[in-house]
């Protein structure tokens, strides 16, 4: 039996750090450009308050940081649909 793919979710901190350098707008671009079938959803805070807005895809566990609302389509083509994460996009570690 063949199982099904897992779902994607993605997560846009709506906290106010993240709010205060923009994630409502980065919202608002992932609600226009997500296609059908990937879940969208306005977080609380995901601990990485200095570097946002912050996004969290998962199930892969990639975040990536300090986002802008024009590189979402970027991220919709080549990471949710094209399987490959933006490395430079990605959180640092700290
Ligand atoms: S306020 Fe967005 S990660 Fe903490």
């Amino acid at each position: 039996m063949d199982t099904l793919p897992p779902e994607q979710v993605v997560l846009v901190c709506q906290n106010r750090g993240c709010r205060r350098a923009g994630a409502d707008r980065v919202f608002a671009a992932c609600h226009k450009h997500l296609p059908v079938g990937i879940q969208l959803v306005g977080s609380t805070c995901l601990g990485q308050c200095g570097n946002g807005p912050t996004v969290l895809v998962l199930p892969d566990q990639v975040w990536y940081c300090r986002v802008h609302p024009d590189e979402i389509p970027t991220v919709v083509e080549k990471h949710l649909l094209g399987g490959h994460p933006i490395a430079a996009m990605q959180c640092k570690a700290t």
